[in-house]
């Protein structure tokens, strides 16, 4: 049985891609299935753990004993997120958009003479912008998806975005990755570079639960 080493803590979760809309009917998305973003809130929850998981548009059902806030694009799911906050750690585990288009179209776009040009703009960086918020988090998670040099790239991304952990694995398509059960992952953090083994999403979710409740253990009485 897990031990509920997590009960009294808050924790914030992001899981799924971001829709972000070209016109009402029409959107741009990613292939990131919500699968391991909701078995780490599952996980977190089942260590006693007050998880929000804030969502974007997926087919997995929502975790047991989870407050799940569905958000479509990058935008609502950063406002989300800041809403959750004081929490005592945040898991952004989602497949934010990194551009969303510029104006969205009131109206659907209609077949018309030339194709329509999208002009894309950036979308906010949530995790560095919770790693950097005045409420942060004692300890803040990023994912980092990467299709080559896997290791190297997520340790500049845990300097560049100022988090404190990243869960680094490969999404190229050979390795089943996304949409898939099974995750093959390396934690990176100021102690070094991890290799955890491929397996199932639960149970890397698991083991990322067991490592997150030992990092918000009150440090030892003198
Ligand atoms: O830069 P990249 O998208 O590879 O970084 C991945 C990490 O950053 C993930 O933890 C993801 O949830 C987070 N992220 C974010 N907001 C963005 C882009 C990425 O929170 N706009």
């Amino acid at each position: 049985p897990v031990p509920r080493d997590l009960a009294g803590r808050r924790i914030l979760v992001t899981s799924g891609p971001t829709h972000e809309p070209i016109d009402p009917v029409r959107y741009i998305a990613n292939r990131s299935s919500g699968k391991q973003g909701h078995a780490v809130a599952a996980a977190l929850a089942a260590r006693g753990a007050e998880v929000v998981l804030v969502s974007g548009p997926v087919q997995e059902a929502d975790p047991p004993g989870v407050r799940v806030i569905p958000v479509e694009s990058a935008r609502d799911m950063l406002a989300a997120c800041e809403a959750a906050l004081p929490v005592d750690a945040a898991v952004f585990t989602a497949a934010v958009a990194d551009w969303r288009v510029e104006s969205a179209a009131g109206q659907k776009i209609k077949k018309s003479g030339a194709p329509p040009v999208l002009a894309l703009a950036e979308n906010p960086d949530i995790l560095a912008t919770i790693s950097h918020h005045a409420q942060r988090p004692r300890l803040v998670v990023g994912f980092a998806a990467e299709t080559e040099n896997v290791v190297e790239a997520a340790r500049a991304k845990r300097q560049r975005k100022g988090c404190d952990w990243i869960v680094a694995n490969d999404v190229s398509p050979a390795t089943g990755t996304f949409g898939g059960g099974q995750n093959e992952v390396h934690l990176i953090s100021d102690a070094g570079d991890e290799h955890w083994p491929k397996a199932d999403k639960a149970a890397i979710a698991a083991r990322l639960a067991a490592r997150i409740a030992a990092a918000l253990q009150p440090p030892a009485a003198p």
